[in-house]
């Protein structure tokens, strides 16, 4: 099985259950003709924010890692009319491409980007335990420094997803020592001993390649 099929395998699944979203393609467009990297979550795995979105019956959101809006405005999509969600991007050219893509919306309304480090913006974020979900999808190195904001930030039932916690198993590979691995692994390593969230990743495999959300319900 190569990574054609996972890619034709999302494929076949997308287009049985995922509408086409002019917005949300706009998005993905908007991003390349901005030179971004095409790293963005998948559509799948943008719908899977989107209903947890509904399911949490979320009204505060907090993003880090901005990227081109495309999960900010599939979960934006799922907020209810007086929903908000912040999400921190450091580059301030890519802030500019992903406030025309979430105005192109029609959600500038709703989502709000901030122009920032992760590490520096989630600090002056609260009240704490006002946010109902975050999703943390910035550098792996800051992981763990975004997942205690995040702890801080989000509500007792809330959730905390971390994108990008497999990486194709080299996470799990001793011979793996890249920055971002290291990165992963400091937050597992925390939350083996972290008695205030019950976490799980999930790994996955589609047309993004082989890796894995973590997902962090909090006690
Ligand atoms: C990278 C970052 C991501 O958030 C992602 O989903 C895929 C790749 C990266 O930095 O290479
Ligand atoms: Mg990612």
């Amino acid at each position: 099985t190569t990574y054609d099929d996972w890619a034709r395998s999302d494929q076949y699944h997308n287009d049985h259950l995922l509408p086409h979203d002019a917005a949300l393609e706009f998005a993905l467009e908007n991003s390349i003709k901005g030179g971004l990297r095409p790293i963005s979550v998948s559509r799948a795995q943008g719908r899977l924010l989107n209903l947890l979105v509904k399911s949490l019956r979320a009204r505060k959101i907090v993003e880090v890692g901005t990227l081109g809006g495309y999960a900010a405005i599939w979960m934006g999509k799922a907020l209810p009319a007086d929903g908000e969600l912040t999400t921190i991007e450091i580059s301030e050219e890519t802030v500019k491409i992903a406030r025309e893509s979430i105005e192109n919306a029609g959600l500038s309304g709703k989502i709000k980007v901030i122009h920032g480090a992760g590490v520096d913006v989630l600090p002056t974020l609260g009240p704490d335990e006002s946010f109902d979900l975050a999703f943390l999808d910035a550098d792996k190195e800051s992981n763990l420094e975004y997942f205690k904001e995040a702890k801080r930030l989000v509500r007792k039932g809330g959730v905390i997803i971390v994108d990008n916690v497999v990486r194709n198993a080299e996470v799990a590979d001793p011979a793996d020592t890249s920055s971002g691995s290291e990165g992963v692994r400091r937050l597992l390593a925390h939350l083996k001993t972290d008695t205030s969230v019950e976490a799980v990743t999930t790994g996955t495999v589609g047309d993004k390649g082989y890796d894995g959300f973590l997902y962090a319900y909090k006690l």
